[in-house]
């Protein structure tokens, strides 16, 4: 009997402690109070992409980021900021547990002190240190901090894929919607190889959930663009900067024509830092983000760090929003209204390596139709010319002279055996 009451004492501590870690569990669960998203009096509703922050380099570079953050918000007052994957360098982690909260919790910071909500997705390298996708989701969702992430279906791959629905100014039906879509780690459609992507069971789910709700203006968020980023460059109509190939992933899993047929009429992507175009292919507005965060390589020298900007209106279709780049010394890049920077992008366009490993990899992919005819025609010049003429005639000659001694070998022939 002596030797059973210790035991019982034990259980009885136990209990208490888990009561008390319930408790504080208790601490991070999500207020009950619901942020409605919704247009203004004036019928417009403000989102400011937060692209690559990259935190977890070093202190330096993260309080820029933070002070970056701050400044273009406090500039633009959004009424939604939306973090479009790779917050935090995870590939730069220490070893030590607890590392990727930390980050994330000093990035979340400016933004709760704006009072600004925000929705995210994750991008290639978040997952990279001391928490799965799963975990990072969960950690946000229970941060209290105006987060709007949800952790999505298991339908769908990724974790981060869900949607927002933003009201008309007097509240009640949607008047807009928002889908937040998970591009994953690396390798896409079982190719083991490049940047992830959208994933076909991602895109069934969203099509899916798409046909039972009320149709609404929507727009797309995107870690990793899709290959026809490369396509809506290639055509010459896109407005804004490519400094690096599209890292797109090395399979189309047709989230672009998904959209398209849904009636989304814009996809907003971030993963390439020194890219910042947008421009409208088959009436959907392909638009990168620009480079917020310190950590990392990127923007390219000059650039200065900063944000994009999409300012929708009750009524109108999502392509249509008015975008533009906030910098964080507060001037606006306005890139629709600036013909000279235009001008000089485009010989920056031939000076850039055009694609990159996808359409290397699949020359006659659709999408890769401009890019393989530009590649073939930059190739044709007066002296390639002449030396396939040249060619020919050499071929030519060859021939007759064959056909010569063909027939003068059957000759000889005819003559021995006469
Ligand atoms: C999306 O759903 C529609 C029917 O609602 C269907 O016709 C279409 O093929 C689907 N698209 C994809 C990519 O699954």
């Amino acid at each position: 009997m002596a030797r059973r009451f210790p035991l019982l004492q034990v259980a009885f501590l136990g209990l208490i402690l888990s009561l008390i870690s319930l408790c504080s569990a208790t601490k991070y669960t999500r207020s009950t109070k619901k942020i409605q998203l919704k247009f203004d009096q004036d019928g417009y509703f403000k989102i400011v992409q937060l692209a690559d922050l990259h935190y977890g380099h070093f202190p330096e570079t993260d309080e820029h980021t933070d002070k970056v953050i701050a400044n273009i918000l406090s500039y633009e007052q959004p009424d939604l900021a939306v973090l479009s994957g790779d917050m935090v360098s995870g590939f730069a982690w220490d070893g030590t547990v607890g590392w990727f909260e930390k980050r994330f919790r000093q990035l979340v910071k400016p933004i709760a002190a704006a009072g600004v909500p925000y929705a995210l997705i994750l991008g290639n390298h978040d997952d990279e240190a001391d928490l799965s996708r799963e975990q990072i989701v969960l950690l946000d969702t229970r941060l209290q901090q105006g987060s709007l992430t949800q952790l999505g279906p298991r339908e769908a791959i990724g974790l981060s894929n869900y949607y927002l629905d933003i009201a008309a100014s007097k509240g009640g039906a949607p008047a807009a919607r928002l889908w937040m879509l998970d591009s994953g780690g690396r390798g896409c459609d079982w190719m083991y190889g490049g940047s992830g992507c959208v994933e076909r069971p991602t895109i069934w789910w969203m099509n899916r959930t798409l046909s039972g709700l009320p149709k609404v203006p929507s727009l797309a968020f995107v870690h990793v663009p899709v290959p026809e980023f490369m396509e809506v460059w290639n055509r010459g109509s896109a407005r804004g900067s490519k400094h690096e190939p599209v890292n797109c992933p090395m399979s189309d899993t047709g989230l672009f024509d998904a959209l398209k047929d849904a009636g989304v009429t814009a996809l907003h992507s971030g993963h390439d830092h020194d890219n910042n175009y947008e421009g409208l292919l088959h009436g959907v507005r392909l638009a990168y983000g620009h480079k917020t965060g310190y950590g990392s390589y990127g923007p390219p020298p000059g650039w200065g760090h900063g944000a994009r900007v999409i300012l929708l209106k009750a009524g109108q279709e999502a392509h249509e929003a008015e975008t533009w780049i906030r910098l964080e010394n507060g001037a606006r890049v306005d890139q629709s209204k600036n013909p000279k920077f235009a001008k000089a992008l485009q010989t920056k366009k031939m000076a850039t390596r055009l694609g990159d490993g996808y359409c290397e990899e699949f020359p006659f992919a659709p999408t890769c139709r401009a890019e393989l005819r530009y590649r073939l025609l930059s190739r044709i010049s007066l002296a390639n010319f002449l030396y396939f003429v040249g060619f020919l005639i050499l071929l030519g000659a060859a021939a007759m002279y064959w056909q010569r001694l063909l027939k003068r070998k059957a000759k000889q022939q005819e003559h021995s055996s006469l």
